[in-house]
């Protein structure tokens, strides 16, 4: 019990944006520099529960390879992250391994984009998911149990009217480059329409500008939407710019239901969220 109040004191304490905005930037040295520098809050963790998996298989539960089956699609439909895995997803997500993670697939969509002969004609576009992908709710996620707690979209909507999502800033990279080689950025989210402002504000904030247009569904206040059919309504989506004369040159998100179903794009990049699905 009191191994539980300490790491649940120690997520309240990550879990501020500051405190997101510290983490996300020390893995970045890790990112040259090896295993060594971590936010020395997760080191303090990391006796605890460990992020490799070791202390996790020891005791039996392989957190490890239901993350992979995840990441994979083998393992789908979930509703949250088992409860044994809670302090492994957290330490996944907070240290440096959802940023290495995410790094491997950015560098390789960037070096997929500068390696393409781009028509320069305007039409070329670039699909972003918003969501754990342009943007993190880390900052929520680590108060609700990095998703072994069941999604609650009043609390939610609530952060995201906040907009103090910090970015992810390997996409943010992706995106930069993306501009810079003439290729627009479309983002398409399931985030609702009522959502308009504040995510624009958010992704101004955290630097991102220059899209091409920002797409999100109509407003429904349903909860459980979340669980709505995303691959029909994004490829639908996709389906209407492509019918428009645009050329998708990439897609990426951190779900599944983002690159799923035709027209996919050229080709998708998959970022790593083991802390919700969304089919
Ligand atoms: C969901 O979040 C709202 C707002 O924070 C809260 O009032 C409500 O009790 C939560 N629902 C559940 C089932 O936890
Ligand atoms: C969003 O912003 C526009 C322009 O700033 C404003 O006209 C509109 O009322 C805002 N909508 C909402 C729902 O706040």
């Amino acid at each position: 019990m009191a191994t539980a109040a300490r790491l649940l004191l120690l997520l309240f304490l990550t879990a501020a944006a500051s405190a997101w905005e510290m983490n996300i930037r020390l893995p970045t040295e890790m990112l040259n520099g090896g295993e060594a520098v971590v936010a020395p809050i997760i080191h303090a963790l990391r006796p605890l529960l460990g992020s490799g998996g070791q202390l996790a298989a020891r005791a039996g539960v392989a957190c490890d390879s239901w993350r992979l089956g995840v990441e994979a699609h083998n393992v789908i439909g979930w509703k949250t992250v088992p409860a044994r895995c809670e302090g492994y997803v957290g330490h996944y997500m907070l240290g440096g391994h959802y940023r290495r993670d995410s790094a491997v697939v950015v560098d390789e969509a960037i070096a997929y984009a500068e390696s393409l002969q781009l028509a320069g004609n305007g039409k070329e576009i670039w699909v972003f998911d918003i969501d754990e992908t342009s943007l993190s709710n880390l900052p929520y996620y680590a108060k609700h149990g990095f998703g072994a707690t069941l999604y609650n979209d009043t609390s939610f909507r609530e952060y995201v009217a906040e907009g103090s999502a910090p970015a992810l800033p390997e996409t943010r990279r992706l995106y930069r480059r993306l501009l810079q080689l003439g290729v627009k950025p479309v983002f398409l989210t399931g985030r609702t329409e009522d959502q308009r402002n504040i995510t624009v504000t958010n992704l101004r904030r955290q630097g991102y500008s220059g899209w091409m247009e920002l797409l999100l569904k109509p407003a429904v206040h349903a909860a459980g939407e979340l669980q709505g059919s995303a691959v029909a309504y994004k490829s639908g989506e996709r389906q209407k710019l492509e019918d428009a004369g645009f050329t998708i040159v990439g897609n990426i998100g951190d779900q599944w239901s983002d690159i799923l179903g035709t027209p996919e794009g050229a080709r998708t990049f998959k970022l790593p969220d083991p802390m919700y699905y969304i089919g």
